[in-house]
């Protein structure tokens, strides 16, 4: 009696189970269509819909409770009142950790009829499962589609960055900027705080870095360095490490990590104004009013300066919880230092024929302490030593001092096949080809459609090394967006078009797709 209803129990089931499947089969779509940025790799919508009441029931688990209290309190900005509750069978919204699904940040969404269901290895995969459903609420008018959703980003690396030293914006717009981060699954903010015209961070051994050099009397306009014009009016700002530690809690929040850069050892004018010792003793104290790229340079071959670097790095190091420090490394002129006698005598004696062998013996001791604080630099692909600018004389194969192989080589300027050069030697890179990736180009040399079509690894790169390109940046350069409305038409929407070029595989991109979502969702005159 017992095993006869069993047979027929599973005979049941078994004809049950066919039934879904065929009937789930027939109503299952895949879909290009939803209105996703950044659209996920796989995307299948099965008929029905739900709709979100007023008062939600969350439920999630302890390792992830952060994000759990994150998402309560946006589900609370979108009208909805979220009560979690610990142990309810059937929540209206389910954040499930579940190792079995691979990928850091990959999640699963399904929402069917019965509710809402994200899953995801860890608190970030969580995260980004709701940042996707945000969207769909977002759009939805409180009733949503049933979906379920399979993805995970393309890179890991996803970044944009601020330059704060042309023009200083302050901590509420950077609070703003990684919120839209978040919403775009972008998840590296890289704060470009030193360079000629500003020092923006508190370091405390060395106070004249901010009170001297975070001010200057004036700024150039007119959009071009070659400009004549100034505003006459003092510009400057600078962040406290207590601003700060704010600020990376802020990011933390919403899985951000912040990349600070600290330039070395060019764009060195507002540091060596605050203490004339750090340059080579030829050069005039002042933080420039005036944009482009200057002489100035940091006398790094005098042991006082390294120690400098090593102060400064410390503080930096002990500030940012992050892995990876970047020290810039770009644009630097080595006149200063062929007119030195102390560098003359150094290269002499070390044998090195070429200012550029000190630039990269130089990033070499720097990469060196960074790592022996359990980091990692990165810089501008300067500091490979090849040749990357026309108005500079080639290097190519004459340099015996070779960057050292943990440095993270940050592309952004020269032949992209320098790219291929700095994998072959093994270096990670991040991909921020100026041409593609600089917001600060106007949108008739750089429009949406050439954003959108930016890959982070060029079909010429042999596939053995495509897994040490490990993604892209996006950069707002700010010599010419004194306020915020400035930075903000430069940034959106192209922003969101580095966020599908970093996150959806190149054979889910959709340009029409793109372009549709973005016109609703950024308007801006520049792109119509
Ligand atoms: C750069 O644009 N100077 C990295």
């Amino acid at each position: 009696m017992v095993s006869y209803t069993f047979k027929i129990e599973n005979d049941m089931k078994r004809l049950l189970t066919w039934l879904f499947t065929v009937l789930t089969t027939v109503s299952i779509t895949y879909s290009n269509t939803l209105p996703l940025v950044p659209y996920p790799q796989q995307v299948k919508v099965t008929e029905g819909n739900l709709s979100i009441p007023d008062n939600i029931t969350l439920q999630g688990e302890a390792p992830a409770s952060p994000t759990i209290d994150y998402i309560r309190k946006e589900l609370h900005s979108l009208g909805l009142n979220a009560n979690i509750v610990a142990s309810s069978s059937r929540p209206f919204l389910k954040l499930q950790l579940n190792k079995r699904i691979k990928g850091s940040e990959a999640y699963h969404l399904n929402i069917c009829k019965e509710g809402i269901r994200i899953q995801a290895s860890t608190a970030q995969g969580l995260f980004y499962g709701f940042q996707t459903l945000k969207q769909l609420i977002d759009q939805s008018n409180k009733t949503l589609p049933c979906v379920a959703i399979k993805d995970e980003p393309a890179f890991s690396w996803r970044a944009f960055m601020l330059d704060e030293a042309r023009h200083f914006k302050g901590k509420e717009t950077v609070k703003k900027l990684l919120d839209e981060m978040a919403a775009l699954k972008l998840n590296v903010f890289h704060w470009h705080l030193t360079d000629d015209q500003g020092w923006r961070i508190e370091i405390k051994k060395y106070p004249l870095l901010t009170e001297i050099g975070s001010k200057r009397d004036s700024t150039q306009t007119g959009g071009n360095s070659r400009s004549t014009t100034y505003r006459i009016e003092p510009h400057s700002g600078y962040y406290t490490q207590e601003e700060i530690a704010d600020v990376i809690r802020y990011a933390q929040q919403r899985h951000i990590t912040i990349v600070p850069e600290i330039e070395m050892p060019g764009h060195a004018s507002a540091a060596i104004a605050a203490y004339q010792w750090l340059g080579t003793g030829t050069t005039p104290g002042y933080v420039q009013a005036k944009f482009g790229v200057f002489e100035n340079v940091y006398n790094v071959v005098d042991p006082r300066v390294r120690g400098f670097f090593q102060d400064v790095l410390s503080e930096v190091i002990d500030l940012f919880p992050g892995k990876v420090i970047h020290i810039g490394g770009d644009e630097v002129r080595y006149n200063q230092w062929l007119a030195s006698p102390q560098v003359l005598s150094f290269m002499k004696e070390h044998k090195m024929s070429d200012p550029a062998e000190v630039q990269i013996w130089f990033t070499n001791n720097i990469s060196e302490f960074i790592a022996s604080k359990g980091r990692r630099m990165m810089g501008w692909n300067e500091i490979t030593g090849d040749k990357v600018h026309n108005d500079v004389p080639a290097t190519e194969g004459k340099l015996d001092t070779q960057l050292a192989k943990n440095a993270i080589v940050h592309f952004w300027k020269g032949d992209p096949d320098l790219i291929r050069k700095a994998v072959e030697r093994g270096h990670l890179v991040v991909n921020s080809f100026h041409s593609y990736t600089y917001l600060d180009y106007t949108y008739q040399n750089l429009p949406l459609e050439k954003s959108y079509s930016f890959r982070p690894i060029a079909e010429s790169i042999p596939k053995k090394y495509h897994k040490q390109i490990i993604g892209l940046g996006a950069q707002m350069w700010s010599e010419w967006i004194p306020t915020e409305a400035d930075m903000y038409k430069q940034i959106f929407p192209r922003l969101a078009a580095y966020a599908e070029c970093g996150w959806t595989q190149q054979e889910n991109k959709s340009w029409e797709r793109f372009k549709k979502i973005a016109d609703t969702r950024w308007v801006n005159e520049n792109t119509k």
